[in-house]
């Protein structure tokens, strides 16, 4: 049954939730020039101040125990959204049902007027969001969805979420990670298919180790680690230092040599061969920018393999040419 950290989550949810919920949702223009994909549909059944218009899951189930499809009810009493129906501390307005379809006095009254319930189809992903926001907006993973890629290209939670017929139980996904994603993000797929990739098709990571699908301050939503540094260090901690001598190449990211999905070179490097790569940057006669390789490192064999002599490229401790580690 309900155990103490669910029940102070509640308490917390609630109160934090009733607080910011709405503020940063509300206070966001909700100009349909800015996101013409959406359609705005009427949201029916707003949640309301007035007690007597919900009438509790209870009364819900006599109806639904198996409607619309066999253990529909036992299903939900099985989900994590089930606590919710447990705190009798709360107003009826976060319990059970009608936390999420809003009050349901009216559509039990008309024997069941799907015209008087919130029933998420043709609801705007701002509409749907803000629903599941009224809960989860104080959670640190979703708290800038409204901010992120995903609302503002109308991809709401139920995109990815399902409350009632989640294919995966963890975390109620409409589908496993990464085939969730791949739907959407075909490129990416093709990307992760290449000979060199971080093995998140094989399950040893996700996508979400990288990046926070609900959106947060970094561009493509990747994640940080502390003090805001790059994603990578969290299993890479070795490339991070401090160097005596760092590679300033790394101030630009990783990203500027190394391909994070997956790459047809080893390493998953960008470029196939090395020398091309750090001539990128490391013309052979710069005047400005990085520099220039020496002139005796001329176009003869024994240079072109850059890092059998630069070995430890992303920073050294004892030697400022990166040849010891
Ligand atoms: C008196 C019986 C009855 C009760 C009680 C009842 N419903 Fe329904 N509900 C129905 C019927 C019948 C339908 C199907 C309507 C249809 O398909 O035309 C329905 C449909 C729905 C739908 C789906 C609408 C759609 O678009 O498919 C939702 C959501 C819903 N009910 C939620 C609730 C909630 C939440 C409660 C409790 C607050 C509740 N119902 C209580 C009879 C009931
Ligand atoms: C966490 C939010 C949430 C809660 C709690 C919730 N629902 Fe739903 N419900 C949804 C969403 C979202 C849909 C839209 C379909 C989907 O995405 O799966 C939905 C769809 C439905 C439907 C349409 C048929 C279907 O299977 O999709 C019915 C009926 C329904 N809900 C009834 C209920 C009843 C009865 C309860 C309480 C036992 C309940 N819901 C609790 C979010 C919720
Ligand atoms: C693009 C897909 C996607 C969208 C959109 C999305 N989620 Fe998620 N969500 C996930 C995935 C994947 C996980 C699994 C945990 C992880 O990998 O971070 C998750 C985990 C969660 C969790 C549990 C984990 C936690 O730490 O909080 C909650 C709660 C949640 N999402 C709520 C929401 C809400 C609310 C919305 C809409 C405001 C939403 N999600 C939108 C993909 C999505
Ligand atoms: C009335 C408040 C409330 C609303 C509204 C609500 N949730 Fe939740 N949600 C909860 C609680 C409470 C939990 C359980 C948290 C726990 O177990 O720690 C939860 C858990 C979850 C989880 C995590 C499941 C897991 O396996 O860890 C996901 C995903 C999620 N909700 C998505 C949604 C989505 C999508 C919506 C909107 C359709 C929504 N929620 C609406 C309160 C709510
Ligand atoms: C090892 C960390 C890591 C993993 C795992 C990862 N990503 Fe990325 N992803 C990145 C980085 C870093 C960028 C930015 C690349 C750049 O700036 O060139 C990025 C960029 C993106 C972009 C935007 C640019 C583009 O290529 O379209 C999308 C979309 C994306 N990732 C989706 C995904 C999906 C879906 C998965 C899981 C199948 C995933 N990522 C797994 C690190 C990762
Ligand atoms: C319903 C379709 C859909 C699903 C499912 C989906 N995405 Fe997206 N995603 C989009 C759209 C649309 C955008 C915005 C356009 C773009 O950048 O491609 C986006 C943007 C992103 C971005 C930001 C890209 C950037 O350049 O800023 C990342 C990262 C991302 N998605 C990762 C994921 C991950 C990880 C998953 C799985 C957990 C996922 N997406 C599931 C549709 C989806
Ligand atoms: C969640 C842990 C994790 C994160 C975060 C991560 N990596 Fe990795 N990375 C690994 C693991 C584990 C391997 C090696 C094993 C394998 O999957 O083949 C690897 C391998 C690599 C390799 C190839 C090594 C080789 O021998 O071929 C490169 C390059 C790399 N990562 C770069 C990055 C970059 C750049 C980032 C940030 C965008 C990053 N990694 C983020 C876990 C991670
Ligand atoms: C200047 C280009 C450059 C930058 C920037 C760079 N790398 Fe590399 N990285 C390389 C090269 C070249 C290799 C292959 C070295 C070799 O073959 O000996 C490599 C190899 C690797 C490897 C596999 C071999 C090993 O030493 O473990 C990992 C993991 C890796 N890099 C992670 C990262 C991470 C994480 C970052 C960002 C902090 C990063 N790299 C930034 C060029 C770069
Ligand atoms: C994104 C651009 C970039 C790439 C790619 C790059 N470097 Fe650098 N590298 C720099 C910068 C910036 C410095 C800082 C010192 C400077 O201005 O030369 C530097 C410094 C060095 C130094 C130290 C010497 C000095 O003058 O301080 C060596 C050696 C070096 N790089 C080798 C390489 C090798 C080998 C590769 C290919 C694996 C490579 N670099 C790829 C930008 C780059
Ligand atoms: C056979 C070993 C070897 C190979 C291979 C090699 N280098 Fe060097 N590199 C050196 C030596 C030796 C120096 C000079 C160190 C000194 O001045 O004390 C040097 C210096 C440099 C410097 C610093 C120049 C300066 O004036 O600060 C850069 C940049 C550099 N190399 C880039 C490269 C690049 C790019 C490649 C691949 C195309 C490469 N190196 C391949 C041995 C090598």
């Amino acid at each position: 049954m309900i155990n103490i950290s669910k029940a102070c989550c509640l308490v917390l949810l609630s109160a934090l939730g009733i607080l910011i919920a709405y503020i940063p949702i509300l206070a966001r223009p909700q100009d349909a020039s800015q996101s013409p994909q959406i359609a705005t549909a009427p949201v029916v059944n707003k949640p309301s101040a007035d007690a007597t218009e919900y009438v509790g899951s209870e009364t819900c189930k006599t109806c639904h125990e198996d409607m619309p499809s066999k253990g529909f009810f036992k299903n939900f009493e099985d989900s994590p959204h089930f606590v919710t129906t447990l705190d009798d501390k709360k107003r009826p307005e976060w319990h059970g049902c009608e936390s999420c379809h809003g009050p349901g006095k009216a559509h039990v009254d008309g024997g069941g007027d799907k015209s008087k319930i919130f029933t998420f189809k043709n609801a705007s992903p701002e509409q749907i969001s803000t629903r599941c926001l009224t809960c989860h907006q104080s959670g640190h993973e979703q708290s800038n969805y409204a901010r992120s890629a995903h609302l503002q290209s109308g991809v709401s939670c139920i995109d990815c979420h399902s409350p009632h017929h989640p294919k995966e139980a963890e975390f109620l996904l409409r589908e496993s990670s990464p085939k969730l994603c791949y739907g959407c993000h075909m490129d990416v797929r093709a990307q992760f298919a290449r000979p060199f990739h971080h093995r998140v098709n094989e399950g040893l990571m996700q996508c979400s180790d990288c990046h926070n699908p609900h959106g947060g301050f970094e561009r493509h939503q990747l994640r940080t680690v502390a003090g805001q540094d790059e994603v990578c260090y969290k299993c890479h901690a070795d490339k991070q230092g401090p160097f005596v001598y760092q590679h300033e190449a790394k101030i630009e990211g990783c990203q500027v040599c190394h391909s994070p999905h997956g790459s047809t070179n080893p390493r998953m490097l960008k470029q196939n061969q090395v020398n091309l790569l750090c001539m990128s940057c490391h013309s052979l006669n710069a005047n400005s920018g990085p520099s220039a390789t020496p002139t005796f490192h001329n176009q003869a064999q024994k240079y072109q393999a850059c890092t059998l002599c630069h070995t430890a490229i992303h920073g050294s401790n004892t030697n400022s040419f990166f040849f010891t580690p």
